[in-house]
């Protein structure tokens, strides 16, 4: 299958030059202001997680522009089923057509899409399209997008212990430390670029091991108002700034 080149943005923007060494390689999204934005306009919120779609998939596209490798999007917190019945059942559907229509695109753009997250409790109608969507792009290269769906960090941190600390009794491992630790992650490559919409400065549970050296970068766009020019002005503000990981 011959591969698509992403869209040009509408506005004709173009990504800033950036030296491919201060390009993040892996950025996380929380994709956060969409109940504030329906209200804004008089909305319901679920109104709000609809505009969201297009700012996803237009920074998928200007991520390939620009050269990012890899995107993870938290698209569904295990704290999320506390929201009302109406919304709940509203992102599962939503999750699950997003994922149908998309497929297509996806593939014909190189993404590989991963799903990231617990089973339990999620709609098997919707583990069903995730599955769907990692074997139909698990051959690409061009950047991975992972799907947080139903995913929580310190849920994922746990099971990973539990993981290790079986194969560390049956003798499957020797070492206790950070390398063989990771490996039982279900996300293991670090985040570089941490960023999330509409102001508010939290990670709520989002990737806390791999963001443990992350930039993090609080826009103050409400997130159907963002687009793949909200991501390059990220990536600018973290190539401003030096990365020393503990360094003096
Ligand atoms: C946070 O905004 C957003 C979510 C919990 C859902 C994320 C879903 C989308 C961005 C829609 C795109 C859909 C897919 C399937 C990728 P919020 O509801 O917490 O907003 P608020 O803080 O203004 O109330």
């Amino acid at each position: 299958m011959k591969l698509h080149k992403p869209e040009p943005h509408w506005s004709g923007a173009k990504p800033p030059v950036i030296e491919k060494s201060q390009i993040p390689k892996h950025v996380a999204v929380v994709m956060d202001g969409n109940g504030r934005w329906a209200k804004n306009k008089g909305l319901v919120r679920t109104e709000g997680h609809r505009a969201g779609e297009a700012p996803l998939f237009d920074m998928v596209e200007g991520a390939i522009e620009i050269g990012v490798k890899e995107l993870s999007a938290y698209a569904f917190s295990t704290e999320n089923w506390k929201r009302s019945p109406e919304e709940v059942k509203f992102l599962m559907g939503f999750n699950k057509e997003v994922l149908r229509r998309r497929r297509d695109q996806m593939n014909e753009l190189g993404v590989r899409i991963r799903w990231i997250g617990q089973e339990k409790k999620l709609w098997s109608s919707v583990v069903d399209e995730l599955l769907e969507a990692e074997e139909l792009t698990s051959k690409n290269k061009v950047l991975t997008l992972n799907m947080c769906v139903n995913y929580g960090g310190r849920a994922e941190i746990v099971s990973a212990a539990e993981a290790l600390a079986r194969d560390f009794k049956r003798g499957k491992v020797s070492k206790f430390d950070e390398k063989s630790f990771t490996k039982y992650l279900e996300l293991p490559s670090d985040v570089d670029l941490f960023l999330r919409s509409s102001g508010e400065q939290r990670l709520s549970n989002f990737l806390p091991w791999q963001s443990a050296y992350a930039e993090l970068v609080f826009m103050d766009v409400l997130w159907p108002d963002a687009d793949r020019r909200t991501l390059w002005k990220a990536i600018e503000e973290y190539a401003s700034r030096n990365r020393r990981f503990g360094k003096a």
